[in-house]
């Protein structure tokens, strides 16, 4: 099985009842949740906020987990807690936006490189028709901005792996339907022939029972396939799958969802390249909402199916099993 992993905030570092999940499932691994966003860790252009990831970093030390850098660049100019406004509204040339950015990253970089050896570089540059989204980075620096990030990140640790992330990779189908994926193999393809430091591709994993973004098995596999082949390591890195939106009967959705999540941990584990990671561990904690039923673990953090393959956990029983499985 390769390593499993779970988002973690600063503050659930002192909450026992999700301490309590992480020992049940033996997670091997931490995420910041969101303490690393560039709005968060480095709210203006002289203000650090190093105290939530440094309390992650050292929890994690304390328990013997790894933990992986998230995220160093992500374009959300919607959302200043993820990207600032002193930087997606102020004026700038190339030269000096680039300045910034490589600041930026060294930085970060630098200060976590004796604890966090894998980082997810760059999230979302990508929308689901395969174009750059429209950022700052993208309409000051131009197209090379995501490269520069790299080599950036590359320089502040070169042993460091240095992962893109996105969304829509992995939702629906693949070939000739899924012009994001086209977009971001090209992409590495091109770092790679240019030796642009690129060590692994982030599927973010946000399913929703919802048809349109169920990964099919075959396309799921050709997809981690195809980055495998290129000698990348291909990671889950924020699994969850949200139930809300179909109107079946609750044990019908959570055997659905246990199959998804088998789906991608039998893809990642079978290829040996990467790690799975959730989303937060229970439903009163996800992103999502508790109404989403995404996560692992219920409201009352009882394992659901699904939780068994994520972490080190006894198959969950339904109400409906009369012959256990197990
Ligand atoms: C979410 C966090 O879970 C929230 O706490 C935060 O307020 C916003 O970001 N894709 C990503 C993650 O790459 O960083 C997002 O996490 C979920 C979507």
């Amino acid at each position: 099985m390769s390593a499993r992993l779970t988002c973690i905030t600063a503050q659930q570092t002192h909450d026992a009842a999700y301490l309590d999940l992480l020992a049940r499932g033996a997670y091997t691994g931490v995420v910041p949740e969101y303490e690393q966003q560039w709005g968060q860790i480095h709210p203006g252009p002289q203000t650090w906020a190093w105290t939530p990831t440094d309390t992650i970093v050292s929890f994690a030390r304390s328990k013997g987990l790894t933990i992986e850098g998230h995220t160093l660049v992500w374009g959300a100019p919607d959302y200043p807690d993820l990207m600032p406004t002193w930087i997606t509204t102020g004026t700038w040339s190339r030269e000096s936006l680039l300045a910034v950015l490589r600041e930026h990253i060294s930085c970060v970089v630098h200060r976590y490189r004796d604890d966090i050896h894998t980082w997810r570089v760059v999230n979302e540059a990508f929308d689901e028709q395969g174009r750059r989204r429209d950022f700052v980075m993208q309409r000051v620096i131009g197209e090379d901005w995501v490269e520069h990030a790299f080599r950036f990140a590359h320089a502040a640790d070169p042993t460091a792996t240095l992962l893109y992330n996105d969304y829509g990779l992995e939702w629906g189908a693949l070939h000739g339907g899924n012009r994001e994926y086209d977009a971001v193999l090209e992409m590495v393809r091109d770092f790679l022939r240019r030796a642009v430091p690129i060590h692994g591709i982030g599927l973010q994993c946000h399913f929703d029972l919802q048809y349109s973004q169920l990964p099919h098995a075959a396309d799921f596999s050709a997809l981690v396939r195809s980055f495998a082949e290129l000698g990348l390591r291909v990671q889950a890195t924020e699994l969850d799958v949200r139930l809300d939106h179909v109107a079946e009967d609750r044990s019908v959705n959570l055997r659905r969802q246990e199959s998804v999540v088998d789906l991608v941990c039998d893809t990642i584990d079978a290829y040996r390249t990467g790690s799975v990671c959730v989303w937060g561990l229970s439903d009163g904690t996800n992103w999502l909402g508790a109404h989403a039923t995404a996560a692992p673990y219920d409201v009352s953090n009882q394992p659901k199916p699904m939780a068994h393959r994520l972490g080190r956990v006894t198959r969950a029983r339904l109400p409906s099993d009369r012959s256990g499985r197990d």
